[in-house]
């Protein structure tokens, strides 16, 4: 019973080659419709990062990130591409309260981190002026500028009271305000914006900053002239990076091959609905895959017989991390995880079934991740360069890289005898640090020239 129940997950979790095409061809409809007007499934946020990085930004900036583990704080030094960086930073606790409580507990726990950052570090230097602050706040937001940005709706399992609709820039500018913070919020970005600029600032090849993470997402380069829903008086070549928000694709669910267990963690979800393609895909929900299957084997009384089961039934008792090592650990290895984290003694036969399991979970993940790079790159046109990556998928799986170049290469028709990928994945740099930092530069040089 356990080998047929096994084959049918097989099957159900396979993604082939024809049907990876079908996605991103469907993708790279969606996009273009999120280009064309508001309110489409995928957002395609303009961002104001009006082009690239030249190299030669400098200045001192406080960089503050709000991403989906972490809460972290830092102080950048930039002295332009040539030169090293400087950057000081303290992670803080993001407790689970936090996500599903109220706006002001929210701001005044990012208002504490900024206080004592600045404290310990002996911020602000000599000139008594504010001190610049790029907020990476990673979180779909439509913005009418850079320094601006209205919530649309709260992803990866964020459901904090008072902000959705509201602009996230002004309300911790109101927060910092109330206690006199020396700070001044100069913009505000998202993620991947932040991992395609801090690695352009280095890498002029980079066309593409993807988060791989907690969450599934994209930016790249466009131009003022094919969005036709902006409306400006810049020119139409005006290069603007468009945070394509594309978890949300397909919430309509036309081609994505949904399987039970994705339906009950988009049922389970603080917004059923949203975010289909990243709840199939990102680190959030590749555990919460596993352990809702595991579960189901259990109570059809084919794995963990006669055990104690209940933190296996624990929501999201999983993260990334367990699945991560889970593939290739030897059996010692793995049998000491099960018993630490769930409590449960596992048999040889069932870590060869759990191995399986998590193989064909994240290889289904990273397959999918292809189909909205690739829908990327076909709209623009771009056949070569580098996709700067972040996230925890990205960089503590240890096969992700390998499935994704493989499946890209199949989604993009790359010659079998090809000697290097065209398109490759790099390490973005520290886009909510670097990145927050080079932008900030970018506006306030621009507010200088008048622009
Ligand atoms: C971090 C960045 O390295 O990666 C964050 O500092 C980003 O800005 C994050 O949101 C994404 O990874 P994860 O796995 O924490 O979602
Ligand atoms: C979610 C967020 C998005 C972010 C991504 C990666 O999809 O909505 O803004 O870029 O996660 O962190």
């Amino acid at each position: 019973a356990l080998k047929t129940a096994l084959q049918d997950l097989e099957a159900k979790f396979t993604v082939d080659r024809q049907k990876l095409k079908q996605i991103s061809q469907r993708f790279e409809e969606e996009l273009r419709e999120g280009l064309q007007k508001d309110g489409c499934n995928i957002p395609m946020n303009v961002t104001w990062t009006l082009g690239f990085p030249s190299g030669d930004e400098a200045g001192e900036f406080l960089a503050v990130d709000l991403g989906g583990t972490n809460l972290r704080v830092c102080w950048i030094v930039l002295k332009g591409r040539e030169e090293e960086k400087v950057v000081t930073q303290k992670k803080y606790k993001l407790p689970a309260e936090i996500k599903t409580g109220e706006a002001e507990a929210l701001w005044r726990l990012i208002v504490d981190s900024l206080e004592d950052f600045i404290a310990t570090n002996e911020l602000p230097r000599d000139d008594g002026e504010p001190l610049a602050l790029g907020f990476t706040f990673s979180y779909p937001a439509h913005q009418d500028y850079v320094d601006h940005g209205v919530l649309q709706t709260w992803t990866k399992g964020f459901d904090i009271k008072g902000v959705e609709g509201e602009d996230a820039a002004s309300q911790l500018t109101e927060a910092m305000k109330k206690r006199n913070l020396p700070v001044r919020l100069v913009a505000l970005i998202n993620d991947t914006t932040g991992a395609m600029i801090a690695s352009a600032y280095n890498d002029p090849e980079t066309i593409i900053g993807a988060i791989f993470g907690t969450g599934c997402n994209a930016a790249y380069m466009d131009h003022v002239g094919s969005i036709p829903k902006l409306h400006t008086d810049l020119p139409d070549a005006t290069p603007m990076a468009i945070n394509c928000e594309y978890g949300a694709f397909d919430n309509a669910h036309r081609v994505l091959p949904l399987t039970k267990y994705d339906e009950a963690i988009d049922r389970e979800s603080p917004r059923p609905g949203e975010q289909s393609f990243e709840k199939m895909s990102a680190g959030l929900y590749l555990g919460e895959l596993f352990r809702h299957i595991l579960c189901e084997m259990y109570d059809k009384g084919l794995v963990f017989k006669g055990q104690d089961v209940k933190k296996l039934q624990e929501p999201y008792a999983l993260d990334t991390g367990f699945l991560s090592s889970l593939e290739d650990d030897p059996f010692r290895e793995a049998r000491g995880r099960f018993e630490d984290y769930l409590n449960i003694s596992i048999t040889w036969e069932e870590l060869q079934l759990a191995q399986r399991l998590a193989e064909i979970i994240a290889v289904r993940g990273a397959r999918l991740c292809t189909c909205g790079v690739s829908a990327i790159c076909r709209m623009k046109g771009i056949e070569s360069g580098h996709v700067a990556a972040d996230g925890s998928v990205a960089n503590k799986h240890p096969k992700f890289k390998a499935r994704w170049a493989q499946a890209m290469g199949e989604v993009l028709d790359w010659p079998s005898d090809r000697k290097e990928d065209p398109i490759i994945i790099t390490s973005a740099e520290d886009g909510s640090g670097i990145g927050a930092a080079v932008i900030s530069a970018m506006t306030l040089q621009r507010v200088k020239q008048g622009n």
